[in-house]
């Protein structure tokens, strides 16, 4: 961290981000808050593609527009523009891949319980039509057990997939993707990975740890709106069939010719239909507002305060679930307080303008760029005002 009051220094100015002068805002995990700069860039383009049709956007540019975002994502993971898709949802990527695997009776898939939802009912929604075995790391019962070695356990010759968010949205445990990726090589599965909630907060490289997919959505850690999520898809998977498709995915796109079922190269082949273009560039715009600053930079100054932040949570008796080691967590930090209801206690602090959620009975913070040591301290004196 560059500055001594836990900033990320003149690189992102407090008047990127206003609300954060009236509130502590610690719920980037929830709906992240989105710099000036990237809501002007969506607030433009939402505007002239209103006023402006095909006048702004003709034909071959609406093929093109999404690259500069499927370049950008690329940067950010270090994978190749071709490896990208960008879809409205990593919910609709997650399904994409799990139909199109779809493992039959005699396999199994290994999720974790505690898991976001949607990497997990894709699973079981094709247990139900395939009859495979969904095998479930007890992360609700033990949020201890969101490690790769528990995972790991359950993996067996007969696994087809292993389906995983990178750090876990309730308890902000980080997995070992370098692990994981041995353990799926090591028993011939796949590897799929909801980096929804590391992406943006700690750096991910897929050129050191391999993952068939990976899929992030826009509105967290990644500073961009709603509306968008991209996708990375191995060049190993370039079998994929897509079992939903769309025109964005055909390689006519252009013509708009549907007469034959002829995929674009890589990634593109999963996009389906329109999705706001606006979503889009501002994800673009996201994801350069953070590479100005520099992922490792940016994962030193979360970590950096979510430490101090879960200190401090311990100092006033609150029970940590998130792991202390650096490597095991990101940005958020999730706490149990004894005898207290997480929903009302995150609403108390919400009327002391103190943001966060309220997950799986604990109180989940998260941290991003904006704060600062002040934030923490503060958010913390309100906690002790109404927890002592
Ligand atoms: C881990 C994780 N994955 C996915 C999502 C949602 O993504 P989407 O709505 O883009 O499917 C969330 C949060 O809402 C999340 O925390």
């Amino acid at each position: 961290v560059a500055d001594d009051d836990g900033t990320l220094g003149p690189a992102i100015p407090k008047e990127d981000f206003p609300i954060s002068r009236d509130y502590v805002y610690l719920d980037q995990a929830a709906v992240g808050l989105v710099p000036e700069p990237v809501a002007a860039i969506m607030e433009r383009v939402t505007s002239e593609l209103a006023r402006g049709g095909t006048i702004v956007l003709d034909e071959y540019a609406e093929v093109m527009v999404l690259n500069p975002t499927r370049a950008a994502a690329a940067r950010l993971i270090g994978a190749e523009p071709g490896e990208i898709a960008i879809v409205s949802s990593a919910t609709e990527a997650l399904n994409q891949f799990a139909w199109w695997l779809k493992p039959g009776p005699s396999t199994n898939v290994v999720v974790l319980d505690g898991d976001f939802p949607s990497v997990i009912l894709p699973w079981l929604r094709l247990s139900e039509e395939t009859g495979v075995e969904v095998r479930l790391v007890p992360t609700r019962a033990h949020p201890e057990r969101a490690t790769a070695a528990a995972i790991a356990a359950l993996v067996d010759g007969r696994t087809a997939a292993i389906c995983a968010g990178h750090v876990q949205y309730a308890t902000g445990h980080r997995l070992d993707l370098g692990v994981l990726a041995d353990v799926a090589a090591a028993n011939d599965a796949y590897l799929v990975v909801d980096a929804t909630q590391s992406v943006g907060a700690v750096p991910i490289d897929v050129g050191q740890t391999p993952v068939d997919m990976l899929v992030a959505s826009s509105h967290k850690w990644l500073c961009a709106p709603h509306g968008s999520a991209f996708c990375y898809l191995a060049r190993s998977m370039d079998d994929f069939r897509p079992p939903l498709v769309g025109w964005r995915g055909m390689l006519s796109l252009s013509d708009f010719d549907g007469r034959s079922l002829t995929f674009l190269p890589g990634a593109r082949r999963i996009e389906l239909g329109t999705i706001s273009y606006a979503a889009g560039l501002a994800l673009e715009a996201g994801i350069r507002y953070l590479q100005r600053v520099g992922l490792a930079r940016i994962a030193r100054h979360d970590l950096y305060l979510c430490e101090r932040l879960a200190a401090g949570l311990t100092e006033l008796g609150a029970h940590i679930l998130t792991p202390t080691e650096a490597d095991r967590r990101a940005g958020i930090v999730t706490a149990g307080f004894r005898g207290r209801d997480a929903e009302a206690l995150v609403a108390q602090l919400r009327a002391r303008r103190v943001i966060a959620s309220a997950r799986q009975g604990a109180v989940r913070f998260a941290v991003h760029v904006f704060n600062d040591r002040a934030d923490i301290d503060h958010a913390l004196d309100v906690l002790h005002d109404e927890t002592t």
